[in-house]
């Protein structure tokens, strides 16, 4: 491995290369796609949460204005179940039988020349319904308990034996709502047939996952399905799977032989694209009187969907973040009739964070330490679950700076003992870390006869900064302005990429550019190999640098010449070279892989007799390895703040226990901070490039959510002596 050495273009905050076709309305997002003949498509929704359909009358919706076709599970052909894959796999293909598992479950699809046509439609399909009583509370005995899929229960030492030598043990129960991850954009779909090949245009976050799942889906061969995502409007994680509204809408378009385009409601955004499930946390920690943790158990409970599986290791990060001699964690779900969930913004860590780490404050406040002591004292020098250093781990220095930037010193002890006139003032802080992942991913990097470069892979960008930050990385590596990199995504015709999600694109995606961009180079000087003409002719890679497109010798500069020169005199228009990146292996390197970690520092205010709630400041030390531009990064760090302010004090899907209904699926009624909600907001980036891959970056899409909403309740502790244990915290709470 050759570890990527920088100049002035990575790191620095360079401003989004597609900023100027976002604002000037030329980035085209799924829904801006439309084509001749194109026909449109509305859902149709179970009206109950569970049982079965004995009747659907279509008549009216056939003979409405427009209408082109009304599918439904009496006409449906069998569709396959897409394959299962790791945060992106299918639930079960839909219209296959009479069922309902959910309320909003689609059980119908009608086409018709335009949306509001489609739309009203929709609503003349008349349906009859054979309720049974649905499951639909997370505590109910009644559910079927599904065992960790993932294997990822972990038990270390002898918990019984630790808590035996405790001198102090908090025991409590921890409960997170559903959230619904609600990007900006509707999620869309266009999809158009030419005999087996088709072609959709897709609010995905994984192009290739969709291509995959289509064509298992619809038995073609994948070589004919492309999948077109260069511009979303937003994932948060409900771009990750294959939904049933895009089955649907390629289903629809095969159907009536037109391009066929399809817009989630909002509404429906609540029940079609997954949300972060609810969960209930038994956790218990004990500790010596000196702040020595001697015993954590976390037992955690999630949701599913009926015939669902996706999964997320809720209790896991209870295993990594302590050095503890006894630990056991353990998740199930419950199988509920609910929607199908899935990643949401720091999916498993977003509600187990908020149990761990507020369950620590309460440790400290029992043996009588100060909450950044207790965690610095137990810090995990190495991964208590591998036993191996970790490649790379700054959260000490960002407990320590975050502290002294935030004025941690200020604080006083006693909870109610801070105040600023009629504000009552609490200081809390979370320490937290987020899993490394990374799949393997390719990219292809080619330099023109013009001497500017052109690097793809069928990457999306979700409002991260891919496009910026690998458009840096590529001009780095071939030694070009930016100016004169295209960086492209977005299509599955490109290389392979995974899932943006996990936090992992950038690094996949920044190693495969790297791989191809270095590739690159040696192919041009493989072309000047035995070429006499050429200044560079045998010169071996470790030898060479480039600066200003020009290819020349380290320490000697003279001795080189451009791309332009070497593809002219040989007669090519251009020199290609492939990129993959693999994940490195923990054994292989002796090392445990680290994901990003973070300290985040909260002030709050609270009104005693109104229990009003205000976060007054954030401060959020940040450990994400290689950063490969600070201002992206840093807009990733503020915008997961905002989530976890939200997720704090805001955010509840509400599901009505009579029928399953979401009761709040609009954005006026599903609770989010405005801007007045949100306060200034610091990021410190701490530490260097990780040495587990040649780039170094850690990921920073998720670090930024984890642990604000303990960090919050932490606060709300101190300034009041009142322990929240229920998210979201509300006035009530506080009265
Ligand atoms: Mo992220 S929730 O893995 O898109």
């Amino acid at each position: 491995m050759t570890t990527l050495e920088t100049g002035t273009v990575v790191g620095a905050g360079l401003d989004r290369v597609d900023a100027p076709l976002k604002v000037t309305g030329s980035a085209h997002y799924p829904n801006d796609f439309s084509f001749p003949a194109m026909a449109h498509a509305a859902l149709v929704g179970s009206t109950i949460a569970a049982g079965r359909i004995r009747g659907i009358d279509v008549t009216r919706a056939l003979a409405a204005p427009g209408v082109l076709a009304v599918i439904t599970h009496l006409n449906a052909p069998k569709l396959e179940r897409g394959p299962m894959t790791l945060l992106g796999g299918s639930p079960p293909a839909p219209l296959q039988d009479d069922r309902v598992l959910h309320y909003g479950q689609h059980i119908g699809i009608v086409v018709a020349e335009s949306a509001e046509q489609a739309r009203h439609a929709a609503r003349l399909v008349r349906v009859e319904y054979e309720p049974a009583e649905a499951l639909l509370d997370v505590n109910d005995p009644r559910a079927e308990i599904v065992e960790n899929p993932w294997g990822l229960d972990t038990e270390r030492g002898d918990v019984t034996a630790g808590f035996a030598r405790a001198d102090v043990v908090v025991e409590e129960t921890y409960t997170t709502p559903d959230n619904t991850n609600n990007p900006l954009g509707l999620m869309s779909t266009v999809a158009y047939w030419h005999g087996d090949a088709l072609t959709v245009h897709d609010s995905t976050q994984w192009p290739h996952n969709v291509r995959a799942s289509l064509a298992t889906i619809f038995k073609v061969p994948e070589s004919g399905v492309r999948v077109l995502a260069p511009f979303v409007g937003g994932g948060f994680g409900a771009g990750l799977r294959v939904w049933s509204h895009v089955i649907l809408t390629v289903l629809a378009a095969r159907e009536v032989g037109r391009p066929v385009k399809l817009v989630l409601s909002r509404p429906e955004m609540f029940t079609s694209v997954g949300h972060r499930p609810n969960s209930v946390q038994q956790i218990k920690i004990g500790a010596t009187r000196g702040g020595d943790l001697v015993a954590i158990e976390h037992h955690g409970i999630s949701s599913v969907a009926m015939e669902d599986d996706d999964y997320e290791p809720v209790s896991f990060g209870s295993a990594v973040s302590y050095a503890c001699p006894n630990v056991l964690t353990r998740d199930r779900q419950a199988r509920l009739n609910i929607p199908c969930p899935g990643s949401m913004r720091a999916p498993a860590e977003g509600q187990g964070s908020f149990a761990l780490e507020s369950a620590i404050d309460e440790v400290a406040h029992a043996v009588g330490m100060d909450p950044l002591e207790i965690r610095l004292r137990n810090y995990a020098e190495e991964n208590p679950v591998l036993g191996l250093p970790w490649s790379s781990k700054a959260l000490r220095e960002c407990y320590l700076e975050g502290a002294e930037r935030f004025g941690w010193s200020r604080r006083t002890p006693e909870p109610g003992s801070m105040r600023d006139g009629r504000w009552l003032v609490g200081y809390g802080l979370a320490g937290v870390s987020y899993p490394f992942y990374q799949v393997p991913c390719q990219a292809r990097a080619s330099v023109r006869h013009d001497g500017s470069a052109y690097v793809r892979s069928a990457a999306t960008d979700i409002g991260t900064g891919t496009y910026t930050v690998m458009t840096q990385l590529a001009a780095e590596l071939l030694g070009l302005d930016v100016a004169r990199v295209r960086f492209d995504l977005g299509d599955s015709d490109m290389p392979y990429a995974p899932q943006a999600g996990g936090s992992g694109l950038t690094g996949a995606l920044g190693n495969a550019v790297h791989a191809a961009c270095r590739r690159l180079v040696r192919e041009f000087l493989d072309v000047v190999r035995d070429d006499a003409e050429s200044p560079l002719h045998g010169a071996a890679p470790d030898d060479v640098t480039v600066t200003d497109g020009r290819i020349h010798r380290i320490g000697n500069p003279a001795q080189g010449e451009t791309y332009t020169e070497i593809l002219t005199r040989h007669g090519l228009e251009e020199l290609s070279a492939d990129g993959r990146s693999t994940p490195p292996q923990a054994e292989e390197l002796g090392m445990a892989l680290s994901g990003a970690f973070g300290a985040k520092f909260v002030e709050v205010r609270l009104d005693p007799e109104l229990g009003l709630l205000r976060v007054a400041r954030v401060v959020s030390a940040i450990d994400g390895g290689r950063i490969l531009n600070e201002k992206t990064a840093t807009s990733q760090i503020i915008g997961g703040t905002v989530g976890g302010i939200s997720q704090a004090m805001f955010e509840e899907t509400a599901t009505d226990q009579g029928t399953g209904r979401i009761a709040n699926a609009t954005f006026g009624d599903y609770l989010m901070p405005v801007s007045a909600d949100v306060p200034d907001m610091e990021v410190l980036f701490i530490g260097g490039p990780d040495r587990a891959t040649a780039v170094g970056t850690k990921g920073v899409g998720e670090i930024g959510l984890v642990g604000l909403a303990a960090a919050i309740g932490n606060a709300v502790f101190h300034a009041t002596g009142r322990r929240i244990r229920s998210l979201p915290i509300t006035i009530d709470q506080l009265m």
